[in-house]
């Protein structure tokens, strides 16, 4: 590929385009977005029952979990074995993670008695404790075969639910990433909203730019597209300065979702931090 065809190709905000040698290489490109909702009580109807999550859904949740993620964006560039001690990773994560708690709003899904998959978990929406008044919805999956029925709807809306009878959090984040197609939609199509974030403004800017001179160059610009990126443009021109101005003010947290919604470490967390008193294998 020439160095002409490179600069032509489409750019997409979720992938690291580069040209090294001649060739394009491609690979993921981490933006995750930070998505918010208040916490309150949502009616639900499930196509499966639901139940709390328990401390043994650690295992139990194994095939689900990587029947659901095997083909998803943020996997995508794994080995099976690197994809498999994920799977192992993140569930460990929610249920033994030592900094944070696994809260009883979180919800799994059960196979239909008489089926197949009787009392087998299909599905999840975990939730982790953060700050005082925010929870994370630290994971949300449904095997393939379950897709589009409601399901991960229905497990949001019981993990909600629940959040608000326990009481204490006015706001439940999640995380996506750019590139996992899906996951946003359905983010979206539940009722979260994107957080603001600079990052992102300036990515969405530069998608925006890079297609209008993209197109524009090849003669493919039609009126209608011209006046769409156009709008594309101007919209992400004005937030990106609106949250550059912020922080200019000061006010990082409110243009970085990062800042705003991370987790403040306790005081006993700090003794993780110290340098091991065994030097370790590099260090010899
Ligand atoms: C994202 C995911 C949890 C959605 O589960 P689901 O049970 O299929 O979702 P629902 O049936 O509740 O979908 C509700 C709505 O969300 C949107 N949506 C869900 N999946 C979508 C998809 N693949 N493409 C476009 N829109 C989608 C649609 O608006 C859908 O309504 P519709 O089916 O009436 O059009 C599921 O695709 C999944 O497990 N993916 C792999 C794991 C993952 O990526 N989790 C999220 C990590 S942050």
């Amino acid at each position: 590929m020439s160095l002409e065809e490179f600069h032509r190709l489409p750019f997409k905000p979720a992938w690291k385009q580069e040209y090294i040698n001649g060739c394009l290489i491609e690979s993921p490109r981490w933006v995750i977005v930070h998505a918010t909702i208040p916490v309150s009580p949502r009616p639900f109807k499930s196509p499966v029952p639901l139940r709390p999550a328990k401390a043994g859904d650690e295992q139990a949740l194994l095939p689900s979990f990587r029947a659901a993620f095997k083909d998803v964006f943020e996997f995508c560039d794994n080995t099976q074995k690197q994809f498999s001690q994920s799977a192992r990773q993140s569930l460990h994560h929610f249920f033994h993670g030592p900094f944070h708690l696994a809260l009883p709003a979180s919800r799994v899904a059960i196979g239909r008695p008489g089926t197949l998959e009787a009392g087998r978990p299909i599905g999840a929406a975990l939730v982790l404790a953060q700050e005082e008044g925010w929870a994370l919805l630290d994971m949300i999956f449904v095997k393939p075969t379950w897709h589009r029925r409601g399901l991960a709807t229905a497990l949001a809306a019981a993990a909600l639910t629940a959040l608000h009878e326990q009481g204490g959090y006015r706001t439940l984040v999640s995380r996506y990433h750019l590139g996992n197609e899906p996951s946003r939609a359905w983010h979206h199509n539940f009722g979260f909203a994107d957080e603001p974030d600079l990052r992102l403004a300036q990515l969405h800017l530069r998608a925006a730019i890079h297609e209008l001179r993209r197109l524009r160059e090849s003669g493919q610009l039609t009126s209608q597209e011209n006046r769409r990126l156009n709008r594309e443009r101007a919209r992400w021109q004005k937030e990106a300065d609106r949250l550059e101005a912020l922080v200019k003010a000061g006010r990082e947290d409110e243009a970085d979702p990062w800042r705003k919604w991370r987790r403040k470490p306790r005081d006993d967390e700090m003794i993780v931090l110290k340098k091991p008193a065994v030097p370790q294998q590099k260090d010899v």
